[in-house]
């Protein structure tokens, strides 16, 4: 038999004969300094495994696909030999837990699936306008006022009950352990300046108006950001980094940068004042030399900061100061910064958002997608899929969401961009998914005909589709 594998190995080749897959059957681990990381060698052949590779995370890899390899071959396989390195070094998949909060028990066995398919960061969304879920020791006010809400009404829906979660220090540390057990990254998200609005409903001097707010309960951008105008405002941001630096060894911290309304700013006397003293142009470049002032703090403790990518809008961040993530780019800048340089991760929002419904981005479109492609000739360093959480009520949707649009980016971020067909890919999905212990969409509704894409699409908008969004979902029947 034959193995069905995700991602596609780089080279496969098949040896002759046939290998019985015995629980007890004989396995062979060398040491291979000559490998990179990440790469690995399995060899099956008279019924023995031969695994080499340099590093735990290779020896992780080969243990992946010789676990793929038994539950798909069905106790008898070809012999083979499997050469395997990835093609990006960066294979990711954010979760957002502010909107809806699932906790380290359920974020467990996502990471568990996750590291099934070779992906390697796991982006935290932990801070946003809706609830601050990460315990930060020197400010309390940020988990005990910023963690709760009263009610949700994402997309019109009254959920009449309140909301309310975050991580303890001592949790984060378990999930940075247990994803450092699958050879995972964990990057965490401090979100800034927008997406602020329960960190300013625990702290109000953080904000541009001092008022008094709560976090907010519906989906949206909100006015709420940082007042970076105030030397107090960034010595308190600068506080929390510290402590999510000590948290997370791994080498990057998300800081956001996405979304930030421009209008507390442009009445507030401390950033004006800011802006008059540096001779800073416009608010883009105010948002710009902030977010380079973070990077540049972040850079001293050892880390490299990411960005979403309105960041670059003023032309304040260089390629020295950040990578930067694509989500939704209609100006091209991502594209000038990667042809300076630059390091980029591709996220498109029509593609690898996978929050929406499958009407709307079904498997084949996701798949059909270059991300190499994306910024011209410079090719990422890394793909990732975004599950944003706030139409997401329950974990059982978050894991249909998910899966298997996920095993697109695996597939890409590891085998490149034209691995294979989507048929031969379809086919081991189908043959894999059935591994994954969480509720997974079946086959039959991974990319529905167009008169049912739109039936799920306006469902899922209720009714306040943006012809932008209906375009897209128009234009994307691939
Ligand atoms: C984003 O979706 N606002 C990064
Ligand atoms: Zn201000």
């Amino acid at each position: 038999m034959k193995p069905s594998l995700i991602p596609l190995p780089k080279e496969l080749r098949y040896t002759g004969g046939r290998s019985a897959l015995r629980d007890d059957c004989p396995v062979t681990v060398t040491d291979a300094p000559e490998l990179p990381e990440e790469s690995y060698t399995l060899q099956i052949k008279n019924g023995a495994v031969q695994i080499s590779a340099s590093s735990e995370a290779g020896l992780f890899y080969a243990n992946a696909t010789f676990m793929q390899i038994k539950a798909t071959c069905g106790g008898v396989c070809d012999d083979l030999v499997v050469r395997d390195e990835p093609a990006l070094r960066y294979r990711g998949f954010l979760i957002d837990s502010c909107r809806h909060f699932y906790g380290a028990e359920e974020l467990k066995r996502l990471l568990d699936a996750a590291a099934q398919f070779k992906l390697n960061r796991f982006h935290w969304h932990l801070t946003d306008d809706q609830g601050w879920r990460i315990e930060i020791k020197r400010y309390p006010m940020l988990t005990e006022v910023g963690g709760y809400r009263s009610n949700s009404r994402f997309g019109g829906v009254d959920e009449q009950t309140p909301h309310a979660g975050f991580f303890t220090q001592a949790q984060i540390r378990e999930i940075v352990d247990y994803c450092a057990e699958r050879s995972i990254e964990v990057i965490p998200e401090i979100d800034m300046p927008g997406h602020f609005t329960a960190a300013i409903a625990a702290y109000p001097f953080l904000g541009c108006t001092g008022e008094r707010i709560e976090p907010t309960q519906k989906e949206g951008i909100f006015p709420n950001v940082l007042c970076v105008g105030n030397d107090e405002a960034i010595s308190f941001v600068k506080n929390v980094l510290d402590e999510v630096c000590d948290l997370f060894p791994g080498k990057h911290i998300h800081i956001g940068g996405d979304e930030a309304p421009r209008a507390h700013w442009k009445s507030c006397e401390k950033c004006t004042e800011k802006m008059k003293r540096l001779g800073i142009a416009d608010y883009d470049a105010l948002q710009g030399g902030f977010m380079k002032e973070i990077a540049s703090f972040l850079r001293e403790k050892g880390k490299t900061a990411i960005t979403w990518n309105e960041s670059l809008k003023g032309g304040v961040l260089s390629p020295a100061d950040v990578t930067v993530q694509r989500w939704m780019d209609r100006k091209n800048i991502c594209r000038a910064f990667a042809q300076a340089g630059g390091e980029w991760i591709e996220s498109d929002f029509y593609h690898y958002y996978f929050d929406y419904p499958y009407g709307m981005t079904p498997l084949k479109k996701t798949f059909a997608y270059d991300p190499f492609k994306a910024c011209g000739d410079r090719p990422p360093v890394g793909v990732e899929g975004a599950l944003w959480t706030e139409f997401v009520r329950s974990f059982d949707d978050l894991c249909e969401k998910l899966f298997p649009r996920l095993l697109v980016i695996a597939e890409k971020g590891w085998s490149g961009s034209d691995s294979r067909r989507y048929p031969d890919f379809y086919a081991a999905v189908c043959a894999l998914l059935r591994t994954v212990p969480l509720k997974t969409l079946p086959p039959g509704r991974w990319d529905p005909r167009v008169s049912a894409r739109l039936k799920e699409v306006k469902k899922f908008f209720r009714g306040s589709l943006s012809s932008e969004t209906l375009r897209q979902a128009l234009d994307s029947r691939k």
